[in-house]
Parts: structure tokens; sequence; C-alpha cells
């Protein structure tokens, strides 16, 4: 598994607390009353997470912003100019991401994302409220990119999680294969393929079509992705296009 260094430029969010303990650093939720058990895990967690206060200060909807910021850092595969597709885009962290580094507020590039939630407009992204696994989803993302292949295909969508270890690998791996099949149709040669898969299930087929059709294929766990989530990241490099 290729393990991501701390990029150049890269600064953890040390706020203004370097020289106190580690014990004062950590926010406690003060009420927990009138809590549940989960909610106050849930915001406690918010509050100790040092890419939820970094995500706010750079202007990134999300956290997760920072593990395509991480992955792209080291293998840097956004460029400016570039077709792009981002499917699972809400609440638009990664379209974010791609914006800038595509320059797509500058009139360079073609963005388009995709989720079952509506996403808020970001200026050079074209975004569509609709299932990917509806019928038609493919054709209206190809139209959107004006008829140009595609760079990149991002995909970091996941279904709800039923808590159920095998349900939840099953309905990755279908979101992820769905996700690769499409980036076959579209992708350009050379094109890149970045998708979320869980650590630990059998994703055997999908591995063995990325390697088929990619020169390089890794597996990747970015810092920002939390430690006790299973997500893990399948970058595929270098589309060997067929004719
Ligand atoms: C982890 S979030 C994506 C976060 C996003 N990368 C960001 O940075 O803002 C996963 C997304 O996948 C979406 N999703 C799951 N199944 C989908 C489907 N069949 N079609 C479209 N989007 C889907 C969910 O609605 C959810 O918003």
């Amino acid at each position: 598994m290729a393990k991501i260094r701390k990029p150049s430029g890269w600064n953890k969010p040390k706020g203004d607390d370097n020289s106190r303990t580690a014990r004062d650093l950590k926010k406690r939720v003060k009420t927990a009353r009138g809590r549940t058990v989960s909610s106050a895990r849930w915001l406690s967690r918010q509050l100790n997470d040092p890419y939820v206060g970094l995500a706010k200060k750079e202007g990134y909807r999300c956290r997760s912003a920072f593990k395509l910021i991480e992955i792209d850092d080291r293998f840097k595969f956004l460029k400016p100019g570039q077709a792009i597709v981002d499917l699972g885009a809400a609440p638009g962290g990664w379209s974010q991401v791609c914006a800038r580094r595509a320059d797509a507020a500058e009139g360079k590039g073609r963005i388009v994302g995709i989720d079952l939630h509506e996403v808020e407009a970001i200026a050079g992204v074209t975004l569509f409220k609709k299932d990917f696994f509806d019928e038609d989803a493919p054709q209206v993302l190809i139209e959107a990119l004006g008829g140009v292949y595609a760079d990149v295909v991002l995909s970091d969508m996941a279904a709800h999680a039923t808590g159920h270890k095998q349900t939840d690998h099953l309905k990755i791996i279908d979101l992820a294969e769905t996700a690769l099949d499409f980036a076959m149709e579209i992708l350009k040669p050379g094109g890149t393929f970045l998708c979320k898969v869980l650590r630990g299930g059998s994703e055997h087929d999908l591995l063995s079509k990325l390697k088929k059709n990619f020169k390089t294929v890794k597996h990747i766990k970015p810092q920002a992705s939390r430690a006790d989530s299973a997500e893990l990241f399948v970058l595929a490099q270098g589309f060997r296009k067929k004719a």
C-alpha cells in the first residue's frame, strides 16, 4: 500500500497551543445533558478534529477535501484545464479542490459532478442532483463534458452504512465497479481513476480489471481519512484505452 507522506507546504493545524499539554488540547463537550451518546461522541470528534478547523479556515465545505488534496499532492494528477468527473460530489469538497487545481473559476477545464443530494453551486463546476445508477446518468455526464474525454474520474461515492460489514462492502464495491465501467468509457488514454473502497473485503474483480486497464494501481490511506474508518482509496493511473 502506498503510504502518504506529509506533503510539502502541508501544515497540520497547530492553533496557538504548542506549549500546552495534550490533555489541555482536547476540547470537551461541556454539556452532555440532552444529547444522545452518539451525538455527543460526534460533536466531540468534530471539535477535536484538526481537519474540520482547517477546512473552515481554507474555505472547504468538508474535511474530506483534504483526502483528495493529500493524494493529489503526492501523485499530481489534477492539472489546470482538465476535464474531471466527480461522482458522489456532495457537499462539494472534492469538486472545490478540482475547481481550484483545474483553474475552473478562470474558465479553464470542465468539471462535472453528480450526487443524490443537492450540491451548492461552485464556480466552474456543473453539478447534477441525480442517482448515478439512473439509466441516463452516464449520458447526462458525458453531455455536460461537452464532447471531450475526461482526464480524471473520481468516485467518493458511499451508500449509507448499515453497520453490517459485508452488506456495506458489497454496496461500495457495486458503486466502485459501476464508476469504473463509466470511467473506462469516458477517460482519455493515460487518464486517472480514483475511487473509494473499504478495507478488508474482496474487491478482487475490481482490482483485476483495474490492473488490466491501467499502468499503475495503488491502495492509499490518506492521513485525513480517519484511522478507525475502513475506507481506502484505489488510484489507477495511465489508462490503456482500447481503440
Ligand atoms: C463521502 S460523500 C462524498 C463527499 C465528497 N467527496 C466531498 O468531498 O464533498 C459520499 C456521497 O456519495 C453519494 N452517493 C452515494 N450513492 C450515490 C449514487 N448512487 N449516486 C450519486 N451519489 C451517490 C452520497 O449521496 C454522498 O453525498
